[in-house]
Order: C-alpha cells, then structure tokens, then sequence
C-alpha cells in the first residue's frame, strides 16, 4: 500500500467523525437550555466546521497526487467510524426521553465527552502515520486538530461536573452538600498549576489553616444560574 494512501485513508476516518459529530452538535444545540454549555457546544461546532473544512482541502491535495481510488476504498472504513458516534449517542438519546431535561444534557456531555476521545486517538494514529510517511502538513493539520479536541474534552468535563450536580438537585430534591473536585467546578477557567488542586484539597481536609483559602467556600458554593 502507499503510505500516502494510508494517510489519506485516516484523514478520510477523520473526515467522516468530524462531519458526524457536526449533526451530533447541531441536535444538542437544539435540545440544550443551559447558557454556559450551550455556548461550549457552539464554540466546538464552529471548530468542527473549520476542521471538516480543512480536512477536505488537505484530502484534495494529497487525492491530486496520488489515487483517488484508495480514498473510495476507505469510505467503508470511514462510514464504520461515524458508525460508531451514532450507536454512542442514539442508545442514551433514546434512553433519556423519559428524564429530566438536565438529565439529558448530562447525558449528552458524557456522550460528547466519549465522541473527544475517539477524535483523539484518530488523529493519534494520523499523525504517527502522517509522520511516517514524511507527510509533515497532514501531521500538523492532526496535532492542531487534536488540541482543540482535547481542550474540548476538558471543557465538557467541567460541565458534566456541573451538570451532575444540576441533575442530582433536580431528581432527588435535595441541595448538594458540596461540588465533587474543586478543581473543576470553577467556571471554565484555567487553574494555575496541577500541584494547586492537591493543595487546595489539603486546605480543604485541614481547615483549621489560616484565612488565606477563600478558594475552598467559593468552590463550594455552586453557580446556581
Ligand atoms: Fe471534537
């Protein structure tokens, strides 16, 4: 096989991922009453758009050099993969009809979440085979790609973190006594250092320590809006 066949059939994987998580964001969009989330989900589906974008173009310019034929070849292939985002999300899509709407975002963040991480590993494996054919554009266009990806995924966690909480005080009726990880409950922005949440936990075991930890009631209360 020709490497830049190999290469041109990952990107054609990724093609078909990208273009069906657009329908995915587009339905969650849709079904999505929380502002904040909603505005993640925005932003990764003008990402996504750009991404299927440039897949195209940089398929287009390896498909003129080399043949085009291999690229139908790995349409089989390719439609697996979006195959797989569709039983991802349609099981819980039709599982949740019965639950609460924050239930169903919820749902759908984790859902998400699992779309990333298959994202991931495509490019993954496109830029360690980009890279092995000396194809360096294809390798950047997958690193690129797999940092929006993986920012994504760490945004979405945070909102699950939210969301859970959101669904556990809509069905049980009961207020949380805390938010689960300190670390991720605060609004989407980025912590300063790794070491700063085991140390914020710390704080939090022993509260006896000094006033300087107004981190650890912040974090407690949630943002209720
Ligand atoms: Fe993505």
């Amino acid at each position: 096989m020709d490497p830049n066949d190999l290469v041109l059939q990952y990107l054609d994987e990724a093609h078909a991922t990208e273009t069906a998580l657009v329908t995915n964001l587009r339905a969650h969009i849709a079904m999505t009453t929380d502002a904040q989330y909603e505005r993640l989900l925005k932003r990764h589906l003008s990402e996504t758009q750009d991404q299927v974008a440039a897949i195209k173009v940089r398929r287009g310019e390896l498909g003129e050099k080399d043949g085009r034929s291999l690229v139908a070849g790995a349409f089989g292939m390719a439609m697996d993969v979006a195959g797989q985002i569709l039983v991802l999300t349609k099981g819980p899509l039709d599982a949740v009809r019965t639950t609460s709407q924050q239930e169903r975002m919820l749902k759908n963040a984790r859902d998400e979440a699992a779309t990333e991480a298959l994202e991931i590993a495509l490019y993954d494996a496109l830029e360690a085979a980009a890279t092995a054919a000396g194809d360096s554009r294809t390798a950047k266009l997958a690193v690129d790609h797999r940092k929006q990806e993986e920012k994504m995924l760490g945004d979405l966690r945070k909102q699950i973190a939210r969301l859970a909480v959101a669904t556990f005080e809509d069905k049980t009726d009961t207020k949380a006594a805390a938010t689960a990880s300190t670390s991720r409950s605060s609004s989407g922005r980025s912590r300063s250092t790794s070491s700063s949440s085991s140390s914020s936990r710390r704080k939090a075991a022993g509260a006896k320590t000094s006033g300087s930890s107004s981190r650890t009631s912040a974090s407690r209360s949630r943002s209720s809006s």
